[in-house]
């Protein structure tokens, strides 16, 4: 086994003139060349490990050795913290517990039964954007689409969309110590107390009303961190990552004319290009963080007990070793098995609500937008801060 050295990600960048915030790719391809596993660290994290290769990828996300309960390393090992209290931060059996609660909400069949509703959103939200003849995207349909659909489903239609989701912008992709400690505490207080409003009102038909229930009917079996956390985790996963589906999709399409005029001619290839819209240019660039739990090899490298793991899913998805071509955006591909939604027991819950809407913001937007084109520059956008996200601020088109 080998022990690398550690590379700083952006400054290793920049040595080849790159922007690694705004163009990650060439830096993974790089790192990949060199072997499918590295000890990196950035501006904003300490050193961790990151997993680049996909076979290496895929292996690390189902590997049990690699926790995601990061409060069992703190000195009491205290299982608690308000709204990081979730399923996303727990191991089995709790992680099973959680999940279970709310599975049966988000398979393929329920879903499905959203789809009059997504298209109703989504027919709106083109129709007020239309008559300007340009818009932001990412304002107009990309962010608005998938925070109505979540808040709809779980029972928060008149959430303070503007307020929440600048808090859940800075939790997932941090620009300082302060405002992330800023943000994390306005998000707690909100979420409890919206929760206790929510237990106070009539109880209605949905999934945060079904939860409290659990909670006081059923003998507590989720507490009210868990509750919170619960709530936490659906809003902002709901939306965070949806958004840069659609408009990472369709920014990938009007980047390839070719791509979107095969699009236009054949709606049939919709399915896969929204699944190549994933693996090209996903929303998530790097999973979660792992911890290692005991002292193991990953693609024979040797991660030491305790120490901190990040996979690459952008880099993963676009290893020449399992997708010919990788840097080319090809809609007919049909990229099976790319790593978008994560992989193991923490695979996207959200997968089948997030491609429902993505299809029908894709399909609604060719339909009705002729002319859609790019209104800037694409070296001019600006791309989110962090290693997890992957989106741009805005993306300024026309009808
Ligand atoms: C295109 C959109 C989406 C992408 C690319 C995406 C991606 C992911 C990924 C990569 C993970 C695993 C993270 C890790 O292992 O560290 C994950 C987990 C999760 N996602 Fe999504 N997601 C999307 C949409 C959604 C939506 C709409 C929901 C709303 C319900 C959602 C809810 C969740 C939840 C609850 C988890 C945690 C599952 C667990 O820990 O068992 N996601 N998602």
């Amino acid at each position: 086994m080998s022990t690398p050295e550690t590379v700083d990600l952006h400054v290793y960048a920049r040595a080849y003139g790159e922007d690694f915030t705004a163009d990650p790719y060439p830096v993974y391809a790089r790192l990949r060349e060199r072997g499918p596993v590295h000890h990196v660290r950035t501006a904003d994290t300490g050193a961790m490990w990151l997993v680049v290769g996909h076979d290496e990828a895929r292996a690390a996300l189902a590997d049990s050795r690699l926790s995601k309960n990061w409060q069992s390393l703190l000195p009491d090992g205290d299982v608690s913290g308000g709204f990081a209290s979730h399923m996303l931060d727990a191991d089995p059996p709790r992680h099973t517990r959680l999940r279970k609660l709310v599975s049966r909400e988000f398979t393929p069949r329920r879903v499905e039964a959203l789809r009059p509703r997504v298209q109703a959103i989504t027919d709106d939200l083109v129709e007020a954007m239309l008559p300007g003849g340009s818009a932001d995207l990412v304002d107009a349909l990309a962010f608005p689409l998938p925070m109505t659909v979540i808040c709809e489903l779980l029972g928060v239609p008149d959430l303070d969309r503007k307020a929440f989701r600048g808090w859940s912008n800075e939790i997932v992709g941090p620009t300082g110590p302060e405002a992330e400690a800023d943000a994390v505490q306005a998000m707690s207080e909100y979420l409890v107390e919206l929760i206790e409003d929510k237990r106070c009102a009539a109880p209605r038909d949905d999934l945060l009303s079904a939860l409290i229930r659990t909670r006081y009917e059923d003998g507590d079996r989720l507490s009210s961190d868990e509750l919170v956390g619960m709530a936490f985790l659906l809003l902002v996963a709901g939306h965070e990552t949806t958004v840069n589906l659609i408009a990472n999709g369709v920014l990938a399409l009007l980047r390839h004319p070719d791509q979107l005029a095969a699009l236009r001619a054949d709606p049939g290839l919709l399915d896969g290009a929204v699944e190549e819209m994933l693996r090209y240019d996903g929303p998530v660039e790097t999973t979660t963080w792992r911890f290692a739990r005991e002292t193991l090899e990953i693609g024979g490298v040797r991660v030491p007990s305790g120490d901190s793991v990040l996979i690459a899913l952008a880099s993963a998805d676009r290893d020449p070793g399992r997708y010919p071509a990788p840097d080319t955006f090809d809609i007919r591909r049909s990229p099976q098995g790319h790593l978008a939604f994560g992989h193991g027991i923490h695979y996207c819950l959200g997968a089948p609500l997030a491609r429902l809407e993505g299809r029908i913001a894709v399909r609604t937007l060719l339909d009705r937008c002729p002319g859609l084109a790019l209104a800037a520059d694409p070296a001019a956008l600006t791309w989110r801060p962090g290693l997890l996200i992957r989106g741009v601020h805005r993306l300024p088109v026309t009808f």
